[in-house]
């Protein structure tokens, strides 16, 4: 029988159709572009391999009620290519993961990737050979391929985080998480729906719940800020000016500390009035959206200036929901604003005004099990259900990549050089994982920018890099580990500097995920600093790499 195995084995792994210049995982905003630059620019043979059965990415797997982008609809995009810009008109300040799935589309479709993606293809290792410099990469199913080069393009959201809750495989109602969502929906008409999580996702999705559902209860661990998205169609006024003026929005994406297509006002907390500052807070919430952040330049370095946003979000918070307990519950937040990913929302407090929504703490009061019939809480309360909704996030940045099973030179274990948690060089590469790269791994800006600017910069980085040491004859390029030291500690600099290790819940931190090590993933140390620093290493030669022929 093993050898039988074995021999089947052996016929797949010798397949030629199966060697490639280079390897992408995943077919995300990321995934995507590296194709096009490697395939149509570099001319180099390609495959991407895709879990999902679909391309898109996040808007393959995000599709709960009320799923849609919090970047402005203008900046969540390529910027590559003046022909996709000119051809793509976005409807809505932030779209519906059906529009942004049809975007993604459009552009595969443009630039004819889909015949270099293998679907429905869930990469479960890769292991590099040194013999041949080749990563040989094996799929669930068992089939084998091989590449020069390995690009996990695997998102930093891509890994479903379920809690483990005990008797869940009991509980007789359907449950979903919302990063795995059915694409024919879910029915809540009728139903009694019970929602655990308040991040974007779960501040997302419960008005929309709240629309259809019998009951809705909320289950909060940690109360959020949230600022409405004052979510709009695009007047065709506005679609012009993007069209006209792209190139100074492309400008402002890249000159910002967080890719957006907005500056940072350049004006501190206390340098106005108590008075200015509040009509400026109320500006900024009337206008909504992310750009609250930018209010002022020191929200996030400086504790004292960050309670004011903190204070005034509260009160809003206080004057939204009509049930005073409620109210306090919503408010009771315990991080500085923005030390968690911000979310935006849609009338989310106003949801807790209907009779038909009740919210739960459970930090006072956890979870403590699944019944056949609902959720129950330590304090021995009970609340029955018919579907439970996880908007529980994910295993962030570093549980894709940990997912497979990456073995690097003399088969270096990726999980075991990052044990502790994820070092790398510039979030690009691992030492001893010779021609790997990261695309938005763990180390870069990645989930503190507006996405499409760090995904943009990394592929066109990597692109630059292979084509460099394909013209000086390179056969192999590995992160010194002395660089990657460096920029470890680089990254804890950073992220020190401001407020955000100060959220000790974060996923940032790798906090929402019993046993993961504690280690701010992001480089907080803003996007345009970092593109600079990328250049520079690219310009000297690609310092802090090994390069051999
Ligand atoms: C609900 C939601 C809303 C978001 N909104 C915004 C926003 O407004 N602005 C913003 O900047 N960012 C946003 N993000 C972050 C978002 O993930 C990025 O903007 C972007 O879509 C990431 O693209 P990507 O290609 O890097 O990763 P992904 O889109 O996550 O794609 C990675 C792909 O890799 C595949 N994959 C992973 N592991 C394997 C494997 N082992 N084998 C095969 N395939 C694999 C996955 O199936 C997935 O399709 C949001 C994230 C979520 C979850
Ligand atoms: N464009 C958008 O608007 C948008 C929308 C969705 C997601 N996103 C992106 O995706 C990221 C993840 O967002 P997310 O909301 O999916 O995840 P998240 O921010 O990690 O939020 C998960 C929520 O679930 C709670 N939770 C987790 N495990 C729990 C448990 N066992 N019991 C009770 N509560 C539990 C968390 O509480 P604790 O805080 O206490 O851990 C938190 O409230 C965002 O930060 C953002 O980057 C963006």
């Amino acid at each position: 029988m093993a050898a039988v195995e074995t021999e089947t084995r052996d016929k797949v792994e010798m397949a030629p159709n199966n060697e490639f210049d280079a390897l992408i995982i995943g077919a995300g905003f990321s995934g995507l572009y590296q194709l096009h630059k490697l395939r149509d620019e570099l001319g180099l043979s390609v495959k991407v391999l895709e879990a999902g059965d679909g391309i898109g990415g996040t808007w393959y797997w995000n599709r709960y009620p009320g799923a849609r982008c919090d970047s402005e609809s203008h900046s969540y995009c390529y910027t590559f290519s003046k022909a996709l810009l000119s051809e793509w008109k976005w409807t809505e300040r932030y779209p519906e993961h059906p529009e942004i799935r049809r975007y993604l589309n459009f552009v595969a479709d443009k630039l004819d990737l889909k015949r270099d993606i293998r679907l429905g293809t869930r990469v479960a290792a890769a292991h590099y050979d040194d013999t041949s410099n080749r990563w040989r990469v094996t799929t669930e199913a068992g089939e084998e391929l091989s590449a020069k080069y390995l690009i996990a393009a695997v998102g930093c959201l891509s890994t479903a985080n379920v809690p483990k809750i005990p008797g869940l495989d009991q509980f007789k109602g359907q449950w979903y998480h919302t990063g795995l969502w059915p694409h024919d929906g879910v029915e809540f008409k009728g139903k009694r729906v019970g929602l655990v999580g308040t991040g974007s996702t779960g501040i997302q999705a419960t008005p929309v719940i709240a629309e259809t559902a019998r009951h809705l209860t909320v289950f909060q661990r940690t109360a959020n800020y949230s600022v409405p998205a004052h979510n709009a169609p695009l007047t065709p006024a506005f679609q012009s000016y993007v069209t006209e003026k792209f190139d100074d929005i492309r400008r402002t994406m890249h000159g910002t500390t967080n890719g957006h297509a907005f500056v940072i006002e350049d004006r501190s907390v206390f340098d106005v009035s108590a008075e200015q500052r509040q009509a400026l807070y109320e500006a900024a919430w009337q206008k909504g959206g992310l750009q609250f952040r930018a209010t002022f330049r020191d929200l996030l370095a400086d504790k004292q200036a960050n309670d004011t946003a903190a204070e005034f979000i509260k009160a809003k918070i206080r004057s939204i929901v009509k049930d005073k307990a409620t109210a306090e519950m919503l408010a009771d937040i315990d991080h500085p604003y923005a030390a968690k990913r911000p979310p935006i929302d849609s009338f989310y407090f106003e949801a807790f005004n209907r009779d038909n929504v009740a919210l739960v703490d459970v930090r006072a009061d956890p979870i403590e099990a699944i019944t056949a019939s609902g959720i129950v809480t330590r304090s021995g309360k009970e609340y029955p259900l018919d579907i439970i909704v996880f908007a529980t996030g994910f295993d962030a940045m570093t549980g894709p990549l940990l997912r497979i099973d990456i073995r690097g030179r003399d088969g270096l274990a990726l999980k075991d050089v990052w044990a502790a948690g994820p070092r790398n060089y510039l979030g690009l590469q691992v030492s001893g994982f010779p021609n790997l790269f990261t695309v938005t791994g763990p180390g870069s800006p990645s989930v503190l920018c507006n996405m499409p600017v760090a995904i943009e910069q990394h592929v066109e980085w990597i692109a630059d890099c292979i084509a460099h040491m394909r013209a000086k004859g390179l056969e192999r390029i590995e992160a010194k580990p002395e660089a990657m030291d460096r920029w470890v500690g680089e990254v804890n600099a950073a992220a020190n500097a401001t407020l955000l290790p100060q959220a000790h819940h974060s996923w940032y931190l790798g906090a929402n995920i019993p046993g993961k090590p504690r280690m701010f993933m992001p480089y907080a140390g803003g996007m345009a600093h970092y593109r600079r620093i990328c250049n520079d290493v690219a310009a000297k030669g690609y310092e802090g790499f090994a390069l051999s022929g």
